[in-house]
């Protein structure tokens, strides 16, 4: 939610800034700002409503000269998304500038304080109540920028990354944050913000962590000055980031949600990286082998998540169920922070999280942590704020994930707790020697699999033209493929505005089938499972309803092929290997549709990718 990117250093700052903002605008992208100190000091804000080239537009002809400067693009959370909400906020002198990612809880009673000092306000925003209330704090106790922010945030309640410059102090950006993500970039004589790590790896590749309630004053000619708000000095070593500029263009596609679908079986081959031994049919996964014992002895495991990782936390269950014979519960993580749930010491849980930065499954995991429970994390973000937070975990290694809707992250989080579950049941023995190698087999073989199933784009480019009438769209599926169903319509619904809604297969009869008329696409997830003849009859009485059906099964299917109107044919693979090639004409089709309905698929309205508020 927000993107924020900062820069002071040799080289013009509104050209770094302004690319910076486009690869974070995946963030959110209500609104776009900048603010810029030139030569004389003077501090200029520029912001507008919509997408950056709404901002660069609004620049051109004005002074955007300056090699120290602020900017920020919105996802409206206090105030809708207009001009004067935008970020940068002045202070009440216009001698501070400030841009921020979070929600300041307490903002409220802070904007009375200060009104009752003689401030006022022009927007709606938390945001300018901050950059107020800093300005107040630094002319009360007569501070610097930096001492001042420090203070100022003591009594900030909520979440924040921030970056704050200042009228006449040209060689000083300060920038802090608590509970939302915050990367310093280091470069030769220049150092760089970002609220990750894309706007600056086209600069630098050495960059500084900052943890919770850090504040860091990044002055020229002086390495980055790190203390607490309690100002304790802090040290920080810079750590390397391994992106590359390809990872995050779009290589020739017209969107990232169609690059990151046809990059599955590479982040697929990433992920499984040093971890599956071909030859030896082996998984090493040594997060989960260097603390064996725990899961030996866990009586449960619980798994939380939002979204698509919330989806593959469910198939998670199946798995670990199946293959461990540990009891597993998986929960939303809005729901499971706030109801006091039970968790005992020895409880493992896995936070599942493409970001590493949602603010729901950062409290959970925190809330876990503090009753005792080991906390195992599924992230792909190297660095991010669950990873770090965790005892022990995995890398789902995807790479960056762009485009808003969620796609190679979801199948290399499968694929991990793929790994997972063969690992501690080979070690467990509640897995025969003989099942483990089998899947093992198939998982080396899955990647040739997506391949093939990539050869079918054109077909279900085609079916999704017939499908942009519907206003729903029905997804059933049991078993592994129950998940697949709720991702299937989860992937529709946020990128092409169709309402959609997923259900385990035989609860249509209880009361989905209601809605089962000539009108009504279901898309049926079936490839040979256990349960496949049951879908089948399943099948039989959508077809009585006359419901539009799609299905997808394994090739070679015989009794649903007959009665579809659409057919997608995967290879087949071992039951619980099925999610990561079922998913994958979902993903195209759900792409497709919107793409035909003129719909922005990487950034659908009111979403953004990371959700880093609550
Ligand atoms: O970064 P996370 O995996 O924690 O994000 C969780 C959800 O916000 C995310 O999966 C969301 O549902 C996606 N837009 C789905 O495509």
């Amino acid at each position: 939610m927000c993107g924020i990117v900062g820069y002071i250093g040799y080289r013009e700052a509104y050209p770094i800034l302004i690319k910076g903002l486009k690869r974070l605008e995946y963030r959110g992208y209500d609104s776009a700002g900048v603010a810029l100190l030139n030569k004389d000091s003077n501090l200029s804000v520029y912001k507008s409503k919509g997408k950056v080239k709404n901002l660069e537009q609004y620049c051109e002809g004005k002074d955007i000269s300056g090699t120290i400067g602020i900017a920020h693009t919105r996802w409206a959370t206090h105030g809708e998304p207009n001009d004067v909400n935008a970020h940068p906020h002045y202070s009440q002198t216009e001698n501070i500038a400030l841009i921020h990612n979070g929600i300041i809880e307490n903002y409220l009673t802070i904007k009375k304080l200060l009104i009752k000092e003689g401030y006022s306000f022009k927007s709606e925003t938390d945001t300018e109540v901050l950059v107020q209330a800093i300005e107040y704090i630094k002319k009360r106790y007569n501070l610097s920028l930096f001492d001042a922010v420090k203070r100022t945030l003591r009594f900030v309640i909520g979440a924040y990354a921030i970056g704050v410059i200042e009228r006449n102090n040209p060689d000083v950006l300060v920038a802090a944050r608590k509970g939302s993500p915050l990367i310093v970039g280091v470069g030769e004589g220049e150092f760089f913000l970002g609220s990750d790590a894309t706007p600056i790896i086209e600069y630098t590749s050495e960059v500084i962590y900052l943890n919770d309630e850090e504040v860091v004053k990044l002055e020229r000619g002086h390495q980055p000055l790190i203390h607490t708000l309690k100002d304790i000095d802090v040290q920080h070593e810079t750590s390397k980031i391994m992106l590359t500029l390809e990872d995050i263009e779009k290589g020739g596609y017209p969107h990232f949600m169609l690059k990151e679908i046809f990059e599955q079986s590479k982040s697929l081959t990433m992920c499984m990286n040093g971890r599956l031994n071909t030859e030896l049919k082996e998984i090493k996964l040594s997060g989960v082998i260097n603390h064996i014992d725990k899961f030996k002895k866990a009586k449960r495991i619980l798994i939380t998540a939002c979204g698509t990782s919330w989806h593959a936390g469910l198939i998670g269950k199946y798995l670990i169920e199946e293959f461990c014979r540990i009891p597993v519960e998986v929960e939303v993580a809005s729901e499971f922070r706030y109801r006091n749930p039970v968790i005992n010491p020895g409880d493992i849980l896995i936070p599942i999280s493409q970001s590493g930065e949602t603010a729901d499954t950062l409290a959970a995991m925190d809330l876990a942590r503090e009753k005792g429970a080991f906390i195992y994390g599924v992230c792909n973000v190297v660095g991010s704020s669950i990873a770090r937070g965790t005892d022990s975990g995995t890398y789902t290694h995807a790479g960056p994930e762009i485009g808003v809707a969620s796609t190679k992250a979801f199948t290399t989080q499968v694929t991990v707790l793929i790994m997972m579950a063969l690992t501690i049941g080979r070690e467990l023995k509640t897995l025969s020697e003989q099942r483990y190698k089998k899947i093992v087999t198939e998982l080396t073989n899955i990647n040739s699999k997506i391949e093939e199933i990539f050869t079918l784009n054109q077909e279900i480019e085609t079916m999704a033209s017939v499908f942009t009438y519907a206003r729903n769209f029905m997804y059933l599926g049991r078993g592994y493929n129950y998940p697949v169903a709720l991702e299937g319509a989860l992937k529709l619904k946020e990128i092409s505005y169709i309402h959609a809604e997923g259900y385990p297969a035989a609860e249509m009869k209880h009361g989905p089938i209601a809605l089962i008329d000539e009108e009504m696409p279901v898309v049926v997830v079936t490839p040979k499972l256990r349960t496949y003849d049951k879908v089948v009859s399943n099948v039989q009485e959508i077809k009585a309803r006359k419901g539009k059906i799609i299905a997808i099964v394994t090739k070679g299917d015989v009794d649903i092929k007959k009665m579809a109107d659409f057919c997608i044919e995967i290879p087949d693979t071992e039951e619980c290997l099925t999610p990561l090639l079922t998913v994958i004409p979902l993903q195209l089709l759900s792409y497709y549709v919107a793409t035909k309905k003129g719909r922005n698929v990487d950034q659908p309205r009111n979403l953004a990718k990371s959700v880093t508020v609550e």
